[in-house]
Protein backbone atom coordinates (compact mmCIF):
# COMPACT_ATOMS: atom_id res chain seq x y z
CA UNK A 1 0.00 0.00 0.00
CA UNK A 2 1.22 2.94 -0.98
CA UNK A 3 0.10 7.05 -0.15
CA UNK A 4 -1.43 8.99 -3.21
CA UNK A 5 -1.32 12.76 -2.88
CA UNK A 6 -4.08 15.05 -4.98
CA UNK A 7 -2.99 19.29 -4.88
CA UNK A 8 -5.81 20.95 -3.78
CA UNK A 9 -6.98 24.03 -5.57
CA UNK A 10 -3.79 26.30 -4.48
CA UNK A 11 -1.69 25.26 -1.74
CA UNK A 12 -1.76 21.76 0.62
CA UNK A 13 -3.02 18.23 -0.49
CA UNK A 14 -5.21 15.51 -0.15
CA UNK A 15 -3.60 12.18 0.87
CA UNK A 16 -5.64 8.70 0.30
CA UNK A 17 -4.23 5.18 -0.44
CA UNK A 18 -4.34 4.17 3.28
CA UNK A 19 -6.84 2.54 5.44
CA UNK A 20 -6.78 4.07 9.16
CA UNK A 21 -8.37 1.01 10.52
CA UNK A 22 -5.35 -1.21 9.50
CA UNK A 23 -2.15 -0.88 11.08
CA UNK A 24 -0.29 1.80 9.96
CA UNK A 25 3.25 0.76 9.61
CA UNK A 26 6.71 3.40 9.99
CA UNK A 27 7.56 3.42 6.76
CA UNK A 28 4.23 4.83 5.97
CA UNK A 29 4.01 7.19 9.02
CA UNK A 30 7.70 8.79 7.57
CA UNK A 31 5.94 9.38 4.59
CA UNK A 32 3.03 11.28 6.12
CA UNK A 33 5.39 13.21 8.28
CA UNK A 34 6.97 13.92 5.53
CA UNK A 35 4.19 15.20 3.30
CA UNK A 36 2.99 17.52 6.25
CA UNK A 37 6.27 19.54 6.34
CA UNK A 38 6.20 19.45 2.50
CA UNK A 39 2.64 20.29 2.22
CA UNK A 40 1.81 22.34 5.42
CA UNK A 41 -1.92 21.64 4.81
CA UNK A 42 -3.30 17.73 4.72
CA UNK A 43 -6.80 16.51 4.14
CA UNK A 44 -8.01 12.95 4.28
CA UNK A 45 -11.22 12.33 3.31
CA UNK A 46 -13.59 9.17 3.69
CA UNK A 47 -12.18 7.30 6.40
CA UNK A 48 -13.78 5.80 9.39
CA UNK A 49 -12.65 7.38 12.14
CA UNK A 50 -13.37 7.66 15.86
CA UNK A 51 -12.21 9.73 18.65
CA UNK A 52 -9.66 7.02 20.42
CA UNK A 53 -8.19 6.83 16.54
CA UNK A 54 -7.89 10.23 16.05
CA UNK A 55 -5.95 10.46 18.79
CA UNK A 56 -3.57 7.90 17.76
CA UNK A 57 -3.40 8.96 14.35
CA UNK A 58 -2.40 12.56 15.73
CA UNK A 59 0.58 11.21 17.44
CA UNK A 60 2.14 10.54 14.01
CA UNK A 61 2.79 14.10 13.92
CA UNK A 62 4.16 14.60 17.22
CA UNK A 63 3.28 14.99 21.31
CA UNK A 64 -0.32 15.92 22.03
CA UNK A 65 -1.17 19.27 23.69
CA UNK A 66 -4.47 19.39 26.01
CA UNK A 67 -6.13 22.29 25.64
CA UNK A 68 -5.33 24.96 28.67
CA UNK A 69 -9.41 25.94 29.15
CA UNK A 70 -10.69 22.17 30.75
CA UNK A 71 -14.35 22.95 30.44
CA UNK A 72 -12.79 22.59 26.35
CA UNK A 73 -11.65 19.18 26.92
CA UNK A 74 -13.50 15.84 26.34
CA UNK A 75 -14.32 14.46 29.79
CA UNK A 76 -12.98 11.19 27.93
CA UNK A 77 -10.40 12.03 25.90
CA UNK A 78 -8.46 14.45 27.73
CA UNK A 79 -6.32 14.88 24.24
CA UNK A 80 -9.64 16.25 22.29
CA UNK A 81 -10.55 19.66 21.84
CA UNK A 82 -14.62 19.86 21.37
CA UNK A 83 -15.64 22.39 18.88
CA UNK A 84 -19.39 22.43 19.51
CA UNK A 85 -21.95 25.38 17.96
CA UNK A 86 -25.30 25.33 17.86
CA UNK A 87 -25.78 25.46 21.96
CA UNK A 88 -25.66 27.84 24.52
CA UNK A 89 -22.25 28.96 24.49
CA UNK A 90 -22.96 30.52 20.78
CA UNK A 91 -24.34 34.06 22.13
CA UNK A 92 -20.48 34.41 23.08
CA UNK A 93 -19.29 34.08 19.88
CA UNK A 94 -22.16 35.95 17.63
CA UNK A 95 -21.59 39.01 15.70
CA UNK A 96 -22.66 40.82 12.58
CA UNK A 97 -20.96 41.43 9.86
CA UNK A 98 -22.96 43.07 6.89
CA UNK A 99 -26.16 43.06 9.02
CA UNK A 100 -25.91 39.37 8.80
CA UNK A 101 -25.70 37.51 12.84
CA UNK A 102 -22.55 34.62 12.43
CA UNK A 103 -21.52 32.65 15.15
CA UNK A 104 -18.37 31.90 15.37
CA UNK A 105 -16.58 33.45 12.48
CA UNK A 106 -12.74 34.02 13.03
CA UNK A 107 -9.76 35.87 11.03
CA UNK A 108 -6.80 34.53 9.93
CA UNK A 109 -4.77 33.53 12.93
CA UNK A 110 -2.26 30.69 14.05
CA UNK A 111 -3.08 28.87 17.31
CA UNK A 112 -1.49 30.23 20.01
CA UNK A 113 0.46 33.07 18.97
CA UNK A 114 -0.02 35.38 21.24
CA UNK A 115 1.90 32.98 24.14
CA UNK A 116 5.00 33.39 21.59
CA UNK A 117 4.94 29.76 21.77
CA UNK A 118 2.59 28.61 18.99
CA UNK A 119 1.49 24.45 18.67
CA UNK A 120 3.20 22.64 16.12
CA UNK A 121 0.42 21.82 14.14
CA UNK A 122 -3.60 20.58 14.84
CA UNK A 123 -6.09 18.11 12.98
CA UNK A 124 -9.68 18.71 13.03
CA UNK A 125 -12.05 15.82 12.11
CA UNK A 126 -16.00 16.62 11.62
CA UNK A 127 -18.02 14.61 13.29
CA UNK A 128 -21.63 17.26 13.14
CA UNK A 129 -21.97 18.73 9.99
CA UNK A 130 -25.20 20.81 8.76
CA UNK A 131 -25.85 21.21 5.27
CA UNK A 132 -25.35 24.91 5.08
CA UNK A 133 -22.17 24.48 7.23
CA UNK A 134 -19.06 27.49 7.34
CA UNK A 135 -16.09 26.76 5.53
CA UNK A 136 -12.41 26.52 7.36
CA UNK A 137 -9.76 28.02 5.38
CA UNK A 138 -5.84 27.89 5.56
CA UNK A 139 -3.38 30.10 4.56
CA UNK A 140 0.69 29.12 3.46
CA UNK A 141 2.73 31.77 5.02
CA UNK A 142 6.03 30.16 3.74
CA UNK A 143 4.33 30.55 0.12
CA UNK A 144 2.99 33.96 0.93
CA UNK A 145 6.93 34.94 1.72
CA UNK A 146 8.33 33.28 -1.18
CA UNK A 147 6.13 35.52 -3.32
CA UNK A 148 6.87 38.58 -1.74
CA UNK A 149 9.01 41.07 -4.24
CA UNK A 150 12.80 40.78 -3.18
CA UNK A 151 12.93 44.62 -1.84
CA UNK A 152 9.87 43.65 0.41
CA UNK A 153 12.07 40.45 1.65
CA UNK A 154 14.90 43.13 2.20
CA UNK A 155 12.89 45.17 4.40
CA UNK A 156 11.86 42.54 6.25
CA UNK A 157 15.21 41.35 7.55
CA UNK A 158 16.05 42.00 11.18
CA UNK A 159 12.51 43.31 11.54
CA UNK A 160 10.02 42.17 14.36
CA UNK A 161 6.39 42.35 15.12
CA UNK A 162 4.35 42.67 18.02
CA UNK A 163 0.78 40.89 18.57
CA UNK A 164 -1.70 42.25 21.01
CA UNK A 165 -4.22 39.70 22.57
CA UNK A 166 -7.84 41.30 23.11
CA UNK A 167 -11.50 39.76 23.08
CA UNK A 168 -12.95 42.82 21.16
CA UNK A 169 -12.61 42.42 17.74
CA UNK A 170 -12.75 45.97 17.72
CA UNK A 171 -9.44 46.53 19.22
CA UNK A 172 -7.98 44.31 16.73
CA UNK A 173 -6.06 47.35 14.26
CA UNK A 174 -5.46 45.16 10.82
CA UNK A 175 -8.76 43.03 10.47
CA UNK A 176 -11.17 43.96 8.04
CA UNK A 177 -14.12 45.90 10.29
CA UNK A 178 -15.89 47.17 7.87
CA UNK A 179 -19.73 46.27 8.15
CA UNK A 180 -18.62 44.62 11.59
CA UNK A 181 -20.42 44.96 14.93
CA UNK A 182 -20.04 42.91 17.96
CA UNK A 183 -23.11 40.87 19.41
CA UNK A 184 -24.94 42.11 22.57
CA UNK A 185 -22.94 38.71 24.90
CA UNK A 186 -19.47 39.21 22.80
CA UNK A 187 -17.01 40.05 25.70
CA UNK A 188 -15.27 42.76 26.73
CA UNK A 189 -11.97 41.44 28.63
CA UNK A 190 -10.33 38.27 28.56
CA UNK A 191 -11.49 37.44 32.14
CA UNK A 192 -15.09 37.58 30.29
CA UNK A 193 -13.13 34.05 28.05
CA UNK A 194 -11.43 32.73 31.19
CA UNK A 195 -8.43 34.13 29.55
CA UNK A 196 -5.48 36.25 31.77
CA UNK A 197 -4.45 38.94 30.49
CA UNK A 198 -1.23 38.31 28.39
CA UNK A 199 2.04 40.78 27.56
CA UNK A 200 2.26 41.19 24.16
CA UNK A 201 3.92 38.91 21.80
CA UNK A 202 7.20 39.61 19.63
CA UNK A 203 7.97 37.66 16.72
CA UNK A 204 10.78 38.29 13.67
CA UNK A 205 8.96 38.89 10.59
CA UNK A 206 10.24 36.33 8.98
CA UNK A 207 10.73 32.83 11.08
CA UNK A 208 12.62 30.41 9.70
CA UNK A 209 10.56 27.03 10.41
CA UNK A 210 12.31 24.86 12.42
CA UNK A 211 11.94 21.38 10.94
CA UNK A 212 12.01 22.18 7.15
CA UNK A 213 13.96 25.46 6.87
CA UNK A 214 11.60 27.32 5.08
CA UNK A 215 11.15 30.97 5.78
CA UNK A 216 8.05 31.97 7.25
CA UNK A 217 6.07 35.35 7.06
CA UNK A 218 4.73 35.86 10.39
CA UNK A 219 2.20 38.67 9.31
CA UNK A 220 -1.45 37.12 10.21
CA UNK A 221 -3.89 39.83 10.90
CA UNK A 222 -5.18 38.46 13.90
CA UNK A 223 -3.89 40.25 17.27
CA UNK A 224 -1.15 41.90 14.93
CA UNK A 225 -0.42 45.17 16.97
CA UNK A 226 2.80 47.27 15.21
CA UNK A 227 6.35 46.83 13.93
CA UNK A 228 8.48 46.77 16.94
CA UNK A 229 10.85 49.76 16.69
CA UNK A 230 10.18 51.15 13.03
CA UNK A 231 12.59 53.87 13.77
CA UNK A 232 15.33 51.55 14.29
CA UNK A 233 14.60 50.31 10.23
CA UNK A 234 14.24 54.23 9.51
CA UNK A 235 10.41 54.07 9.31
CA UNK A 236 7.92 56.20 10.90
CA UNK A 237 4.75 54.07 13.40
CA UNK A 238 2.91 55.30 9.98
CA UNK A 239 5.25 53.88 7.33
CA UNK A 240 5.55 50.89 9.52
CA UNK A 241 1.61 50.46 9.61
CA UNK A 242 1.70 51.07 6.06
CA UNK A 243 3.96 48.62 5.31
CA UNK A 244 2.00 46.01 8.04
CA UNK A 245 -1.62 46.60 5.61
CA UNK A 246 0.81 45.69 2.79
CA UNK A 247 1.87 42.40 3.89
CA UNK A 248 -1.93 41.53 5.17
CA UNK A 249 -3.25 42.32 1.79
CA UNK A 250 -0.74 40.00 0.46
CA UNK A 251 -1.06 37.03 2.51
CA UNK A 252 -5.63 37.84 1.80
CA UNK A 253 -4.37 36.50 -1.72
CA UNK A 254 -6.52 33.33 -2.87
CA UNK A 255 -3.07 32.14 -4.17
CA UNK A 256 -2.05 31.08 -0.78
CA UNK A 257 -5.73 29.99 0.25
CA UNK A 258 -7.14 26.45 0.69
CA UNK A 259 -11.05 26.87 1.78
CA UNK A 260 -11.99 23.40 3.06
CA UNK A 261 -15.67 22.71 2.77
CA UNK A 262 -16.43 20.30 5.48
CA UNK A 263 -18.43 16.37 4.83
CA UNK A 264 -19.09 14.39 7.73
CA UNK A 265 -15.75 12.00 8.77
CA UNK A 266 -13.44 14.66 7.20
CA UNK A 267 -10.20 15.39 8.93
CA UNK A 268 -7.62 18.51 8.13
CA UNK A 269 -3.89 18.52 9.58
CA UNK A 270 -2.31 21.58 9.68
CA UNK A 271 1.63 23.02 10.37
CA UNK A 272 0.63 26.35 13.22
CA UNK A 273 4.36 27.00 12.75
CA UNK A 274 3.34 27.85 8.87
CA UNK A 275 -0.29 28.04 8.37
CA UNK A 276 -2.80 30.54 9.34
CA UNK A 277 -6.50 29.45 9.49
CA UNK A 278 -9.69 31.36 9.76
CA UNK A 279 -13.50 30.26 10.40
CA UNK A 280 -16.22 31.39 7.97
CA UNK A 281 -18.98 30.51 10.89
CA UNK A 282 -22.23 29.65 10.89
CA UNK A 283 -25.77 30.96 10.97
CA UNK A 284 -27.72 30.98 14.51
CA UNK A 285 -28.47 27.61 16.10
CA UNK A 286 -26.74 25.43 13.01
CA UNK A 287 -25.35 22.46 14.84
CA UNK A 288 -22.12 21.56 13.91
CA UNK A 289 -19.46 19.41 16.23
CA UNK A 290 -15.64 19.36 15.31
CA UNK A 291 -13.14 17.74 17.41
CA UNK A 292 -9.61 18.86 17.53
CA UNK A 293 -6.29 17.21 18.60
CA UNK A 294 -3.19 19.70 19.00
CA UNK A 295 0.22 18.86 18.06
CA UNK A 296 2.65 20.20 20.88
CA UNK A 297 4.96 23.59 19.98
CA UNK A 298 8.28 22.54 21.80
CA UNK A 299 9.90 25.10 20.92
CA UNK A 300 9.45 29.03 21.58
CA UNK A 301 9.24 30.67 18.82
CA UNK A 302 8.34 34.47 19.75
CA UNK A 303 9.13 36.32 23.07
CA UNK A 304 7.05 37.69 25.57
CA UNK A 305 7.22 41.47 26.85
CA UNK A 306 7.60 41.30 30.68
CA UNK A 307 4.41 43.35 31.37
CA UNK A 308 1.06 43.63 29.89
CA UNK A 309 0.52 46.65 27.49
CA UNK A 310 4.26 47.18 27.33
CA UNK A 311 6.11 48.72 24.71
FE1 LIG B 1 -7.68 28.35 15.57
Amino acid sequence: MSLRTRHLENVGVEVSGFDINRPITAGMKAELASLWNEHAILVFRGQDIDAAKQIEFSRIFGTLEKHPLETKRSSEYPELFVLENGGDGDRFQTAFYDGEEIVGRLDWHMDLHYTARPNRGALLRAVHIAEEDGETGFGDLAKAYDALDPETQRRLEGLEVAYRFTVQRREMRFVDLAGYEPGPHSPKKPADMGFPDFPDAIYPAVVTHRVSGRKVLEVVEQFLHRVVDPEKAGMSDDEADDLLRRLVAHTRKPDFHYFHDWRPGDMVLWDNWRAMHCTMGTRPGVRRLINRTTIEGDVTLGRQLAAAGGR
